[in-house]
Formats: structure tokens, C-alpha cells, sequence
């Protein structure tokens, strides 16, 4: 258990106890995205109800790894100082009141991304997460001291990290041939989904 009560069994059981996650709630954003504008993006990056499965699978494996994939994650942008200044405060000193705050709402994002489904909740969810990567709403979720906005071009560059570090964590957690590989392809797709409606919140809706 970290200093604000939170254990992995929260993130896994009980996700409505994670402080600032509003997935479901009058709370979260409204996304401008219909479910039809929905089901043209899952075309777009080819996802099939193979996937969905695939995702399920993946998930029993990642739940338990979450929590150390995203500490991880937050090393590797902690060590770069052109990004530490977002997580951390303005500049770049660890602000860990910000980070355990925010962690199992991104612990909880990895397990979200295999299991749930893609509905208008989803759908709602993402759009509140763009917006708190943004000056719309970084920060506010836990009143942190901490730069306000982070730029889209480091949000997708480390979209790459994200995808490729999840096969290792696939593969340590059992996974191998055949299925190591549907299930990182899974991953793959949804992570693309995910970051995409996420640049909704920085792009003009024309552009977008
Ligand atoms: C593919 C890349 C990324 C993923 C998958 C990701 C995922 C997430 C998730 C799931 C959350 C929690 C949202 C919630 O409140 O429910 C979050 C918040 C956050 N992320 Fe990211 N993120 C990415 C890129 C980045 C980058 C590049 C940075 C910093 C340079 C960053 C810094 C943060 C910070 C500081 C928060 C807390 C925002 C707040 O104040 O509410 N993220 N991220």
C-alpha cells in the first residue's frame, strides 16, 4: 500500500476507488465522437473481434505487471529532462505527491485498454484523458504543481515505447510464439486507438 491507500488489489478490483478516475461518471468529458465515427477508426487501424479477444488474454497477464510497467514508463520519461518537467514539477524536480496520485489511474489505463469495451463510456473516457495531457486539464485531477500541458509530438513519440515495452511484459508473463505475437498486435492496435482520440483534444476539429 502507497501513502494514499491505494494497493494493486484497488486498481484491479475496485477502480471506482481510484481518486480522480471518473471512467463512467457525469464527471469525465464528453467525447464530440459519435459510435459511428467509432467504428470507422477501428476500420482504420484494423481492429477485428479477434482482437477483442486477444485483449482479454493479454489482460490476465498485464494486470498483475501494471503496476511495474508503469513505473517503469515514468523512469524513462523522469530521465529525459526535456520531459520531466510534466511529471514532475515545473523544473523537472520529482514532485512525488503528483506522481502517486496520478499512477493508479495509469496502472489502471493498461488494464482498462484490454477489458473494457468500446462504448460510449470508453469513448467519453478518452477524451478526458487527452484533455488531462493538455492545459485544459493537466494538473487539475490532483492539484499539482507541474507543467500544464504536454506537447502532442512527445505524447505520440512515446507511443512507441509504450507498444514495444508491453511485449516484453507479454512475454515475462508467459506469453510465447503464436500468441505472443496476437496479443502484442492486439496491444498495438489499441494503444493506436486509444493515443489517436487523445490528440483529439489538441487538434481543431476540422484538422482532426
Ligand atoms: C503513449 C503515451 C502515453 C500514455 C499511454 C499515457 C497514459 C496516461 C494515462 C492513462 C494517464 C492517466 C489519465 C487519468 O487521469 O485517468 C496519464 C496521465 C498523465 N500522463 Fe500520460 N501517457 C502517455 C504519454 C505521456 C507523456 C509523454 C508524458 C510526459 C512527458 C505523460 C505524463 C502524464 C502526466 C503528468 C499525467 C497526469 C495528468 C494529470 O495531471 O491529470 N504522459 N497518462
Amino acid at each position: 500500500m502507497n501513502e494514499y491507500g491505494h494497493t494493486p488489489e484497488t486498481v484491479v478490483e475496485h477502480p471506482e476507488q481510484i481518486p480522480g478516475y471518473t471512467y463512467g461518471g457525469p464527471e469525465a468529458a464528453r467525447s464530440p465522437l459519435t459510435l459511428e465515427d467509432l467504428s470507422r477508426l477501428k476500420a482504420a487501424v484494423g481492429f477485428t473481434e479477434e482482437d477483442t479477444a486477444a485483449l482479454h488474454r493479454a489482460g490476465r497477464i498485464l494486470a498483475e505487471r501494471a503496476g511495474d510497467m508503469v513505473t517503469a514508463w515514468r523512469a524513462q520519461l523522469r530521465e529525459q529532462p526535456w520531459l520531466a518537467g510534466y511529471s514532475g514539477h515545473p523544473d523537472g524536480t520529482p514532485n512525488p505527491a503528483y506522481s502517486a496520485a496520478s499512477k493508479p489511474r495509469f496502472d489502471r489505463w493498461i488494464i482498462d485498454a484490454c477489458v473494457r469495451p468500446l462504448d460510449q463510456d470508453w469513448l467519453n473516457y478518452q477524451q478526458e484523458i487527452g484533455l488531462r495531457h493538455t492545459r485544459a486539464k493537466k494538473n487539475a485531477t490532483d492539484h499539482a504543481d507541474s507543467l500544464d500541458h504536454i506537447p502532442m509530438r512527445f505524447l505520440l513519440a512515446f507511443t512507441a515505447v509504450v507498444i514495444t515495452t508491453a511485449r516484453d511484459h507479454l512475454a515475462a508473463g508467459g506469453a510465447e510464439g503464436a500468441e505472443l505475437d496476437r496479443m502484442h498486435a492486439a496491444f498495438t492496435k489499441s494503444v493506436m486507438l486509444h493515443v489517436t482520440l487523445w490528440t483529439r483534444a489538441y487538434v481543431p476539429a476540422a484538422d482532426w
